[in-house]
């Protein structure tokens, strides 16, 4: 049996779990148009090794590849021309405790909001605040996600990651995958985008003296406005998911991918200066003196929320969100989204940097 990548199969048939041009516009939560030579459907770490096996008997280069969870922070520019890796692996389990957590495991294909209402339910609180982030387990530590508050790498005890090549799998600690704000080594080192890497499970620390996280300004007005003196965690869980809904499009209405730009973080210096000219101006100081700055405001000020070019828009409720206003291309998405980056240059001297991934 010879595998060839560029001509599929020759002398046999494909393994049931690897289909070929597949469309992906509707595994994307943008809903841009694009198709995937290749796509592998992975449930099991046992499909992984036996990719890697039948990459290592073809000899020559391996195709591109790319690991896809619930593509909700993805755009897409077209057509891929390599094998996707939709990550599906499924389970929940507990695996452990210590005297300060609960140790819980998941599958990277499980749906992120499913785990928290399920966490929730068993009385392991720790991951409400994160409550109703589009997308899957597995690539929640890529862009390290964050909401009001809290940022997932606070509650990560290890990731098991399969080297897509040779179908090894190895554990490594939140201190080797590097996190930083929407960062992680999965970006840093192009894993991702080159699906070198993929994550298979993701093992949660989940604190048995719990602390509830409420001063993030939205979350604390809509808790009061609740009427809650003391909410426990089902109780914050509800009030992000009532604030996400009035503010952010939900993607199987209004095709989106979340934040489309990071929230720029500039010198002490500069935000000084700006704040001088522009008192509104949000401003969130960081722990190394830098200071964190909100993209939704400026690109507000620029005059483009709830503005549109071609068929895609910066979300009325909340700039900061692109939206797909139904047939857009990637192309249009990247014209948007250099429109928006000059004006908010021109305007306030910070550079934006778009939030999602391009393949
Ligand atoms: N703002 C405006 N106009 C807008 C949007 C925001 O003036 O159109 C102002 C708000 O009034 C507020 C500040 O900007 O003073 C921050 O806005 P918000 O609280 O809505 O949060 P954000 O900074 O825009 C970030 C995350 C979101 C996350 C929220 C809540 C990034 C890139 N985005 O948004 O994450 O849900 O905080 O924690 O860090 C995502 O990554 O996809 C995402 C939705």
């Amino acid at each position: 049996m010879t595998w060839d990548w560029k001509t599929g199969l020759r002398g046999g048939e494909l393994p049931d779990f690897i289909e070929r041009n597949v469309d992906l516009a509707a595994r994307t939560t943008l809903a841009l148009p694009g198709r995937a030579a290749f796509l592998a459907t992975i449930r099991s770490t046992a499909q992984l090794l036996q990719l890697a096996q039948l990459t290592q008997r073809t000899g020559g280069d391996p195709p591109r590849r790319f690991v896809l969870g619930a593509g909700s922070n993805l755009v897409l520019t077209g057509d891929f021309d390599g094998l996707v890796l939709q990550m599906a692996i499924a389970g929940r389990q507990l695996v452990g405790e210590d005297a300060e957590s609960w140790h819980v495991r998941a599958g990277a294909g499980e749906n992120w909001h499913q785990l928290v209402n399920w966490t929730l339910a068993q009385g392991w609180p720790g991951l409400e605040n994160l409550s109703l982030i589009p997308g899957t387990v597995g690539a929640a530590p890529v862009q390290n996600i964050g909401a009001y508050g809290l940022e997932v790498a606070e509650r990560i005890l290890s990731l098991d990651v399969c080297d897509t090549l040779t179908g090894e799998i190895s554990r490594l600690t939140p201190a080797d995958c590097r996190f930083g704000y929407r960062d992680s080594l999965f970006k840093q080192q192009g894993w991702h985008l080159e699906g070198r890497r993929a994550i298979v499970s993701v093992t949660f620390r989940l604190p048995k003296v719990w602390r509830a996280l409420t001063a993030y300004a939205d979350l604390a007005t809509e808790i009061d406005r609740q009427g809650v003196r003391h909410p426990d965690a089902r109780q914050i869980a509800s009030a992000v998911i009532a604030v996400r809904r009035r503010k952010l499009p939900d993607p199987a209405a209004v095709p989106n991918a979340g934040s489309f730009f990071h929230n720029p973080v500039v010198s002490a210096a500069l935000a000084q200066a700006l704040a001088e000219r522009y008192p509104t101006l949000p401003r969130y100081p960081q722990a190394d003196g830098a200071v964190k700055l909100a993209a939704g405001w400026l690109i507000e000020q620029s005059g483009w929320k709830g503005r549109n070019l071609g068929r895609v828009g910066m979300y009325e409720k909340q700039a900061l969100v692109l939206v797909n206003r139904g047939g857009a291309h990637g192309a249009e998405v990247i014209a948007l989204a250099d429109a928006v980056r000059a004006a908010v240059r021109e305007r306030f001297g910070v550079e934006l940097t778009p939030e999602p991934v391009f393949l």
